[in-house]
């Protein structure tokens, strides 16, 4: 089996890797030239640990070519995975315009059996959709598979998830597609869940929703750990050790953001009202995400009392770490909130890179994280990329003219930085 992966998005080029490193045959396909030509020659235009590497080497080994030429590439390929962009629309719906242009484009062209993949996150019921605009399109009469087959793998950890995962969900109409799935997974060890295509693309939106419900819990949680003295980390640890609880994803921070969480989260809230149902638990979860930065913006507010004119070093940009992705990451808002009170931020993250609608006067991008210390009121920790624990902070804490610590993602030890002289906040009591 040949594969194409339609779309060298961040979840398209992955794929497009992990399937070459399984040993199988990958075209990337893309309608954006210079995209295609930068991978061509190797190069990544957005950060993943350990993705270029598998570049280089396919690209060397043949397993792997990039191409904008659609036609050829649908004829000449047996398995089409569309991994194209499916944003979140004003009404929390997902965009499907670019899932309905590659189905059309695949009718057009097709030339013989073909079994198209959808990966990309998208509505229940897509798959039917995503039939019928091929079957509309189609020059001539070929037989087809749509099948679900949702990617759970995380930025920064792709290659992992990816290659080692906790299952694979195919969602399929017909025999003939399942095993063809089923193959081309054959040497991933875990679970495959055989299911309908509906059941996959809810197991997508439902699995997402379920982490970001963990977090908004161990996160509104923490504001009563705080006003109860209590470590929101040790509750979270002896909670985690039940393994009908799982210890993931209960680190209390100042919330979740990323290119999924928020939009498939809308996402599921839209499907639920469209079906006449209210999903009250998941409200709750993205209204306490959107506070979650403010309530570690009032604990500063309480001991800094006006912003205006205030120095404040702000580390970390990137919605996690160990990727350069800013997309609905908390870091900004807590900025913009920090600005609007005329704060002056030195901002740096090792990665990231500052968005031009947050340039402005008030904020400067430092290159090293130590640079903005020198008379600085207030350290604000947004992502914790591991470089932080390393920092001379007992030096650091001369620097600075009060040294205040806001660690919004409780990486830092609260006694070592106490002995060391600073106010240090984290989430939650500590
Ligand atoms: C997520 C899902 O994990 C993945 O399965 C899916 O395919 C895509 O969405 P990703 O967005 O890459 O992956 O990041 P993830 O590591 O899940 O973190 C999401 C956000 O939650 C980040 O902002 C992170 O800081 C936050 N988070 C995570 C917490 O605040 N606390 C936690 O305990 C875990």
């Amino acid at each position: 089996m040949k594969i194409l992966v339609i779309g060298t998005g961040y979840v398209g080029t992955t794929t497009a890797l992990v399937f070459a490193e399984m040993g199988w045959k990958v075209v990337g396909l893309d309608t954006d030239a210079h995209k295609v030509d930068q991978l061509t020659k190797g190069e990544l235009y957005f950060y993943e640990p350990g993705l270029k590497e598998l570049l280089v080497k396919h690209l060397k080994s043949g397993q792997i070519m990039f191409t904008t030429n659609q036609a050829k590439a649908i004829q000449e390929n047996d398995v089409i995975f569309i991994c194209v962009g499916t944003p979140s629309l004003n009404d929390g719906n997902a965009d499907l315009t670019y899932v309905k242009q590659v189905s059309q484009d695949i009718g057009r062209y097709m030339n013989g059996y073909k079994l198209i993949v959808n990966k990309s996150t998208v509505p229940v019921g897509t798959q039917e959709k995503v039939t019928q605009w091929i079957l509309r399109s189609q020059a001539a009469s070929y037989p087809y598979d749509v099948a679900s087959n949702p990617e759970f793998l995380r930025e920064g950890k792709a290659m992992e998830d990816s290659l080692n995962p906790d299952r694979v969900v195919i969602g399929a109409t017909s025999t003939k597609a399942t095993k063809m799935l089923q193959t081309l997974y054959a040497s991933v060890q875990c679970p495959i869940v055989v299911t309908t295509p509906r059941t996959a693309e809810l197991i997508k939106y439902a699995s997402n929703a379920f982490l970001a419900t963990k977090i908004s819990y161990i996160n509104e949680l923490s504001r009563l750990s705080d006003k109860l003295e209590v470590d929101i980390k040790e509750v979270a640890f002896g909670m985690g050790l039940d393994q009908r609880i799982g210890s993931s994803f209960l680190q209390a921070g100042i919330g979740y953001g990323g290119s999924c969480f928020p939009k498939d989260v809308a996402a599921l809230l839209r499907i639920a009202k469209d079906n006449n149902t209210e999903l009250q638990v998941l409200k709750n979860v993205v209204e306490v995400n959107e506070t979650q930065y403010l309530y570690m913006v009032e604990k500063a507010r309480r001991r800094l009392g006006d912003f205006a004119g205030k120095k404040i070093v702000v580390l970390g940009l990137a919605f996690k770490p160990d990727t350069d992705d800013i997309r609905e990451a908390p870091a900004i808002r807590l900025i913009q909130e920090l600005t609007v009170g005329q704060a002056h931020i030195k901002l740096f993250d090792p990665v990231a890179k500052l968005p031009s609608y947050l340039k402005n006067s008030n904020i400067q991008f430092m290159t090293t994280p130590e640079e903005g210390f020198k008379d600085a009121d207030a350290v604000f920790i947004c992502t914790e990329w591991k470089m932080y624990h390393d920092l001379n902070w007992s030096m650091l804490s001369k620097q600075m003219k009060q040294p205040n610590i806001f660690d919004g993602r409780n990486m830092l030890n609260a006694d070592f930085m106490k002995s060391l002289g600073y106010y240090y906040q984290g989430v939650g009591y500590n």
